[in-house]
């Protein structure tokens, strides 16, 4: 049976904008986080506090949480690899963070420059410190379909990771297609082992979409009882240290999808196109959105 309510999780202003190679103004940041507070998404992911050395894109993550107009009722969740990374965010003013491991060890050393067991570590230091602060917590766990530099990735060890995440305190695990090399087969056979190890109540999927299965993938995810979505305004994105990997599917062809499933998901999606018209005339680009391409209207 489908979930009756989907939580979409917009990524858009993080993971969208992390690998643009040109600096996108701080301005035009907060106004497309503005912009998508207002059609109805109930959680957007705003920046990261990683090193400025490593993703140059995200050094003004100070300026874009102070810049922003939070609506009450949205979260405003920030990457954080580290304890430094947590401390700055709680300072900047985040009232939720992320933390993010892999299931791949030569993506969690390309990534965040640590092997996977190295990484659980400082995590649970961020873990630690978030608990004391009363901050929520996300995990993330990458590379759940295969890996740009070790290929296929066993389903136990995204089990693993998951469950490592989970009974340290996340309340939620967002697994990572990164490189969207998934399909609906890989993805039932991964989310069957991981759901032995965390509820799926619990369990999100992030779907990057290079191989146009991320629709497919995330109608699956949702017939096993997923009911949390990651995505991407104007399916904008993709991981700096994962080449060729395309961006995460577009958020107006989820929530299209939803819709039509008689899905709800309190967002409107004309406010929606608004937001991925705007940050695609900025940075002068084509959307990815089917949706927001479309012509014939009903
Ligand atoms: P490192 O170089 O190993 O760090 O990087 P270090 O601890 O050795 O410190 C080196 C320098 O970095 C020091 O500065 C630190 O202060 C500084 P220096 O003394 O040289 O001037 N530093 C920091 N600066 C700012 N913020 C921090 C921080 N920590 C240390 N938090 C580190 C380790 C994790 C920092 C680095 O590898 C990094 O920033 N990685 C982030 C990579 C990233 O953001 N990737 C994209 C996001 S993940 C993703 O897209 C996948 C996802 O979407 C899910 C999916 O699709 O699968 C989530
Ligand atoms: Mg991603």
């Amino acid at each position: 049976a489908l979930p009756q309510k989907v939580k979409i999780v917009e990524v858009g202003p993080r993971d969208g904008l992390q690998n643009e190679k040109t600096i996108v103004p701080t301005e035009t940041k907060i106004h497309l986080i503005d912009l998508l507070s207002e059609s109805g998404l109930p959680v957007i992911e705003a920046t990261s506090f990683v090193s400025p050395k490593w993703v140059p894109q995200m050094a003004d993550q100070v300026e874009v949480m102070k810049g922003i107009c939070r609506k009450p009722g949205v979260s405003y969740p920030v990457l954080t690899p580290n304890l430094k990374g947590f401390q700055a965010a709680v300072k900047a003013g985040a009232s939720e963070v992320a933390i993010f491991g892999a299931a791949s060890e030569l993506f969690s050393k390309k990534n965040i420059n640590c092997s996977v067991d190295e990484s659980l570590q400082r995590f649970d230091e961020v873990m630690k410190a978030a608990k004391e602060a009363g901050v929520p917590v996300r995990g993330y766990v990458s590379c759940v379909l295969g890996c740009p530099y070790e290929g296929k990735v066993a389903p136990e060890k995204v089990a693993h990771v998951a469950k490592r995440l989970y009974s340290m305190g996340c309340y939620e695990i967002s697994l990572g297609d990164t490189i969207g090399v998934g399909t609906p087969g890989s993805m039932t056979e991964m989310l069957e082992v991981v759901s032995r190890e965390v509820p799926v109540s619990a369990l999100a999927v992030h779907c990057h979409d290079t191989y146009g299965q991320a629709l497919a993938n995330i109608l699956v995810a949702l017939q096993m009882g997923i009911s949390v979505v990651d995505s991407s305004v104007a399916g904008l994105g993709g991981c700096p240290y994962a080449q060729g990997a395309s961006g995460n599917v577009a958020t107006e062809d989820v929530v299209y999808m939803l819709h039509g499933l008689g899905i709800q998901t309190g967002v409107d999606l004309s406010k929606l196109m608004n937001a991925g018209s705007f940050i695609c005339r900025s940075l002068n680009r084509k959307t990815s959105s089917k949706v927001a391409q479309a012509t014939c209207k009903l």
